[in-house]
């Protein structure tokens, strides 16, 4: 029988990704998001996307009786976990608001899958939970720290899981820290910013497109004078495709192991902020200007993965470049040459 996963926060960038990824690897992912930070017609772009009915619920984390609700009418062979507000600087400035919706959420969702005996669940974490890091590339093994309120859900979620599954030895359980998630699908269907809403990502791919499209005068590069080659921030940019198929692997390994893992969702290789700018103004054949700035409060030179673990564990190899990321995040601009 095909098995049932549900997809919290599965209208949402990462989430709507992998729905794709997951239907194709012959699962039967099930939605549910409060569409806080998605837009309403992602539902039908998957229905379109992958030719069939999509399942979902319009249910918020925090509302456990709807939850519980959906629990009663789905028998989950597992659940992925990616329903969170993610803005660290919002984060900074509204700490109770994330600790009650990421934390709280949690808290809610490991209730109704103890209560409905659901035992396996893929968790969507950061490689922000390594803080800055002094080793690079960046094993699993290494310290753990957070330096925002979002880096701190992002951890506790963690540690609150690896308890649930100290009182319950048959809970599964799949960590999964991402690098710098980037791109989209290959049809354009799918999006990294919402269309509705007006909390626009901060993350440096959509906004390179805002530049790229005219919406923004230019890019300001935060920070020139790190110990990096080019004096910008490095970071281990991965295709969201790539990413999705992570979770796959993840889940596959979940139910074939019964064992859990922690491991990163990187490529291994880093890139400066300018390599970053360079790479899109080829893919979208236009100049990208951008004007040196200070470096962003928060943010830490050097982040790149060790994939060792990914490899070794899950199999997991990223296959997709910087050439396709940018290539496939300018098609959200609506003006990329669909035969590219
Ligand atoms: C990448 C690089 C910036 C915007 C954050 C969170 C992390 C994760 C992903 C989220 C950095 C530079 C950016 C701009 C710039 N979680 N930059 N100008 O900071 O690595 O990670 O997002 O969901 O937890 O911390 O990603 O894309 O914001 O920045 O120069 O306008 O681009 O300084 O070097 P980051 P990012």
């Amino acid at each position: 029988m095909t098995q049932k996963i549900l997809l919290t926060g599965g209208a949402g960038y990462i989430g709507a990704h992998t729905f794709v990824a997951l239907h194709e690897a012959g699962y039967y992912p099930v939605i549910l998001d409060n569409f806080a930070n998605a837009d309403q017609d992602t539902p039908a772009r998957l229905a379109q996307l992958t030719g069939r009915k999509v399942d979902c619920h319009d249910c918020d984390l925090m509302d456990k009786a709807a939850l519980d609700a959906v629990f009663e009418e789905h028998d989950f062979e597992a659940v992925i976990h990616f329903a969170a507000l993610k803005a660290v600087g919002e984060s900074v400035a509204k700490p109770q608001m994330y600790f009650d919706n990421n934390t709280g959420g949690l808290i809610n969702l490991m209730g109704a899958m103890e209560k409905h005996d659901v035992k396996r669940i893929v968790f969507s974490s950061s490689a922000t939970v390594y803080g800055d890091a002094e080793q690079q590339p960046i094993p699993e093994t290494a310290p753990l720290g957070a330096t925002n309120p979002y880096g701190l859900t992002k951890l506790m979620g963690e540690m609150m899981l690896n308890q649930m599954q100290v009182a319950h030895p048959d809970w599964t359980i799949g960590i999964l820290r991402y690098f710098n998630p980037a791109g989209v699908h290959t049809s354009g269907l799918l999006y990294q910013s919402p269309k509705s809403g007006n909390n626009p990502p901060e993350n440096l791919m959509p906004r390179l497109l805002e530049v790229a499209v005219g919406t923004r005068p230019h890019l300001m590069v935060f920070g020139s004078d790190y110990d990096t080659p080019d004096g910008t921030g490095v970071r281990d940019y991965i295709h969201i495709s790539d990413l999705c198929r992570g979770h796959v692997l993840s889940l596959d390994a979940l139910i074939r192991t019964n064992e859990s893992h922690t491991v990163n969702l990187g490529t291994g290789t880093g890139y400066s902020v300018l390599d970053m700018i360079r790479e899109f103004a080829k893919a979208c054949g236009r100049e990208v200007p951008f004007e040196m700035a200070d470096r962003r409060p928060g943010d830490v030179g050097t982040c790149y993965a060790d994939v060792t673990l990914a490899r070794e564990v899950l199999g997991f190899e990223a296959e997709l470049g910087l050439a396709e990321m940018c290539i496939d995040s300018w098609r959200e601009s609506g003006q990329a040459d669909p035969t590219t």
